[in-house]
């Protein structure tokens, strides 16, 4: 299976609506041809829990999880080679989700663009910041940074508005490291090519809110043909010589056609082919190359038991790795199986981590002070005041040197809610530290 040298290149899908011709081309159709490279393990999955952060309507969350996997399958995705599956038939990766929030800062979340661009439009519509933002928007990066930790990902082909989805994985993935061992593979982005995108029926980027884009499968070999038929020309006459280049009818025909195809097109163009016969001709050259996925697509939405079986599986396989990945983290978190417990085997960078410290210091009044705060910040002692420093500094010495024996005398007050046996083992500590 994987080897040192084996690359994990993992993506995911939101299902919610149905994709276009320019997901294809753009998207489905490089990914499928990359998953077949060698030296590569490609992990690809239905983010259907990121989809209920977008949509309360079961329904269309129903329909368009099963047309995303039956178009995937449908375009040449291959789930004895690819691990295909969906995000909410893995639990482990809700679990992970909360070990990573807990390592999480608000604040970088706070930075997130899809936050921060709902929050901007609130204030701009004069609402509370907040308003109808919940938190599964809020913690989005979250989630996907487990989807994407969870199998060690090294790759993650994504479009340029999820590059900062990938940092933010990263430094989430260092930040768990950093506390509790070399778990995660630090992932990286791999941003797909802009030229690879197909403009919409009217030139823009085709997007389904533009209503502008060309269905894949859905509604068949007619809704092709009805939507290639609103392709937006000029107004020039059969006969009349068109300029082929820059037009958006060749800018659809170019994914789904050899060179020689091209040149043949451009041809006819310039020698005056009406517009109503090269759309014929695209919708012809479109359809030979998704004619035979359409049937396909056609046949799994018609046996979704087929389709199940393959997520099911695919399910399988991506938790084989899940979960013996998730029971080392759980222990690494510190949830484990309950044992005697070992005495205190904490390794020595922690323990010296943890030693308290004492901090010397001249206030306003001129006057100085000494504290001895303990490791998380909680003051333990606090001086009176020394009209010089070196009366103060004298006193810190004797503390750290004889301990707990020096404080009988000594001109200072324990922390609020500080127990005298833990100002005790605080002292002992240093005294050991000292002595070391
Ligand atoms: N957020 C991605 C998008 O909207 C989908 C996604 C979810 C994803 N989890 C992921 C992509 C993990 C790559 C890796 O396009």
């Amino acid at each position: 299976m994987s080897s040192a040298s084996t690359q994990r290149v993992l993506t995911g899908v939101t299902t919610t609506g149905i994709l276009h011709l320019g997901n294809y081309v753009g998207a489905i159709r490089p990914a499928i041809a990359a998953s077949r490279e060698p030296g590569i393990e490609s992990f690809f999955f239905l983010a259907d829990y990121h989809a209920l952060i977008k949509c309360d309507d079961p329904a269309r969350i129903e329909r368009s999880r099963m047309q995303i996997a039956a178009t995937w399958l449908a375009a040449g995705l291959d789930p004895q080679r690819v691990v295909f599956y969906r995000q909410s038939d893995i639990p482990e990766i809700p679990e992970l989700t909360w070990l990573l929030t807990c390592v999480t800062s608000k604040g970088q979340m706070n930075r997130a663009h899809a936050y921060k661009g709902a929050v901007d439009a609130n204030v701009a519509a004069g609402e509370d910041p907040d308003a109808g933002i919940t938190m599964g928007l809020y913690s989005y990066p979250i989630l996907m940074a487990a989807d994407i930790l969870m199998f060690n990902a090294h790759r993650v082909p994504v479009g340029k508005d999820q590059i900062q989805h990938i940092e933010m994985a990263r430094d989430v993935a260092q930040r768990f490291n950093h506390l509790f061992g070399e778990h995660f593979v630090l992932p990286e982005a791999n941003v797909e090519p802009e030229m690879e995108l197909l403009p919409g029926l009217d030139g823009r980027k085709m997007s389904k809110s533009y209503d502008n884009s060309v269905p894949l499968f859905e509604g068949g070999e007619k809704a092709l043909r009805e939507a290639i038929a609103r392709v937006v020309t000029d107004s020039k006459l059969p006969g009349e010589p068109k300029e082929p280049e820059g037009s958006t009818l060749i800018a659809l025909f170019d994914p789904f056609a050899t060179a020689e195809e091209r040149a043949a097109f451009r041809a006819e163009l310039r020698a005056g082919l009406g517009w109503g016969d090269a759309k014929q001709r695209l919708f012809e050259q479109v359809n030979r190359h998704i004619g035979p996925m359409r049937a396909r697509y056609d046949t799994l939405m018609a046996h979704p038991e087929q389709l199940e079986e393959i997520l099911q599986q695919g399910a399988q396989r991506a938790r084989a790795i899940a979960a013996p990945f998730l029971a080392t983290l759980r222990e690494a978190v510190g949830l484990r199986r309950f044992q005697p417990l070992a005495a205190a085997a904490a390794p020595v960078a922690k323990v010296k981590a943890a030693l308290p410290v004492f901090k010397q210091y001249r206030e306003a009044d001129g006057q100085f002070y000494f504290k001895l705060s303990a490791a998380d910040g909680r003051v333990l002692l606090q001086s009176q005041a020394f009209a010089g420093g070196r009366d103060a500094g004298e006193w810190v010495k004797r503390l750290k040197t004889e301990g707990a024996a020096a404080l009988a005398g000594a001109p200072v007050a324990k922390g609020e809610g500080v127990a005298d046996s833990e100002l005790a083992d605080a002292l002992a500590a240093l005294v050991a530290a000292e002595a070391a």
